[in-house]
């Protein structure tokens, strides 16, 4: 069957490096498991995989079933570790244009996200292409009360009110969002409107094996059960305490260890575009969980080989302070061969018996060769295949590393003071009152 492998052997790193670093692996597994180390309070995705509440999945099954049958799109509303997930899981598992397919060749509704940015043109858009379409809304707020979403809620809420009634429309809106507290917690008890809840001890970026990412998931058809048997296997397997056990804290550890040489920006590679919008996750993930404190990896990503074609000379011959991680998927789903052409204009008999996927390899290959002699650290995270049970694991080698990786260069990876100063001026220049 196959499993998810890390390779640090292209990044210059060396023995006695990882040696050193072991104890203090250990400290951090340790105030992480116990739930002693800074915000531990929200550290209950650890054993979320096993611990979720099993009625509350049945739900989201349901749900989901309902919005396939009734509904030609579904609005996911959220931003940041609110929609980021979902959608990474969504691009990396279904057809590459789903949402362009008919609908009998794929499992689930259009999916359109909305409320992850400020764009006037972006809603208005989206409201002209949604005229001719049934649809459903699922608005995912952890706090309840952040502005993007809440503006975009309100905005479809009243055009879904307008054009299905109150009664309809409040049957096609699904409210994600803490189980107690919030506006929406308070909207979805005075509307009642189907609701789910985020566990309190799970923050945002860290919530997408809940109901966060799981109903949209579900809608889009994604078997949401593998997703968590994977992550489950995950669990285990990277809560081990011995390093060379667990490559996730061996990943954290070259990170860190690439940092303290002076590489401060790592860039996550695919040689896959159903996985560009894992890139926007994993991006967010580290970079609020480490960036404080004066510190941090700052956290790009490049997709090849569309960006061998754009930034490929810069990470070649540019500034050597950055670092390569590459996700490669060593067994596509679909693959196509190259067949030989009587006139060979193109050049292009030499790969006559070859497939796409081939020389796809051939330039990861090729890339890691040439990019590792430039000087740049490779590290390598290979994936069986693009599957549920893959991408439930990856989601969770990702966050137990960013965890892990957090303690050991001494910051708290489950806040993000550092968003509130935009917001603070924002409202401020709006008039907003503060209570
Ligand atoms: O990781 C985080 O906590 C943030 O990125 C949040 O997910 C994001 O700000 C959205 O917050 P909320 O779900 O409260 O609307």
């Amino acid at each position: 069957m196959g499993n998810i492998t890390f390779n640090y052997s292209n990044s210059f790193i060396k023995c006695h490096q990882v040696e050193n670093m072991k104890p203090l692996i250990e400290v951090a597994h340790g105030l992480l498991h116990r739930g002693e180390g800074p915000g531990g309070d929200f550290t209950g995705w650890i054993d979320l995989p096993r611990n979720y509440d099993k009625q509350e999945l049945e739900r989201i099954k349901e749900s989901a079933n309902n919005i396939q049958r009734d509904s030609d799109a579904l609005i996911v509303i959220g931003i940041g570790g609110s929609y980021m997930g979902s959608r990474a899981c969504i691009e990396a598992l279904n057809h590459s244009f789903y949402n362009h397919l008919p609908r009998d060749r794929r499992r689930g509704p259009n999916i359109y996200y909305a409320g992850n940015n400020m764009s006037s043109d972006y809603i208005c858009n989206l409201m002209d292409l949604l005229e001719d379409l049934d649809i459903s809304i699922n608005v995912i707020s952890k706090s309840g009360t952040t502005t993007e979403p809440a503006i975009a809620f309100r905005l479809l809420r009243k055009y879904m009110e307008n054009r299905y009634g109150k009664r309809e429309s409040n049957r096609r809106i699904y409210i994600t969002t803490d189980r107690h507290k919030g506006g929406l917690r308070t909207l979805a008890d005075r509307e009642d409107y189907i609701s789910f809840a985020i566990p309190g001890d799970i923050g945002g970026r860290y919530s997408v094996l809940t109901a966060v990412g799981l109903l949209p998931m579900a809608v889009s058809g994604i078997d949401i059960d593998r997703i968590l048997e994977g992550a489950r296997d995950a669990m285990d397997e990277y809560s081990r305490i011995n390093i060379d056990e667990n490559i996730s804290y061996q990943y954290a550890l070259a990170r860190n260890i690439l940092y303290g040489q002076g590489r401060y920006i790592e860039l996550l590679i695919n040689y896959e575009p159903h996985l560009n919008s894992l890139a926007e996750w994993w991006r967010q993930l580290f970079g609020e969980s480490e960036g404080k404190d004066g510190k941090g990896i700052y956290p790009s990503s490049a997709n090849f080989t569309t960006d061998l074609h754009s930034i490929g000379q810069l990470i070649q011959d540019g500034r050597r302070n950055l670092f390569e991680t590459t996700i490669y998927v060593e067994n596509p789903r679909r693959d196509i061969g190259i067949e030989a052409d009587d006139f060979d204009i193109d050049g292009l008999n030499y790969l006559s018996d070859k497939t796409v996927d081939f020389i796809n390899r051939k330039a990861f290959e090729g890339t890691l060769m040439a990019h590792t002699k430039g000087g740049v650290p490779n590290l390598i995270i290979k994936v069986p295949r693009l599957e549920e049970y893959y991408m439930g694991k990856l989601i969770y080698f990702f966050q137990k590393a960013c965890a892990i990786g957090g303690y050991i260069s001494g910051v708290n990876p489950f806040d993000q003071p550092g968003v509130e100063g935009y917001k603070r001026n924002m409202f401020k220049l709006l008039g907003k009152f503060e209570s």
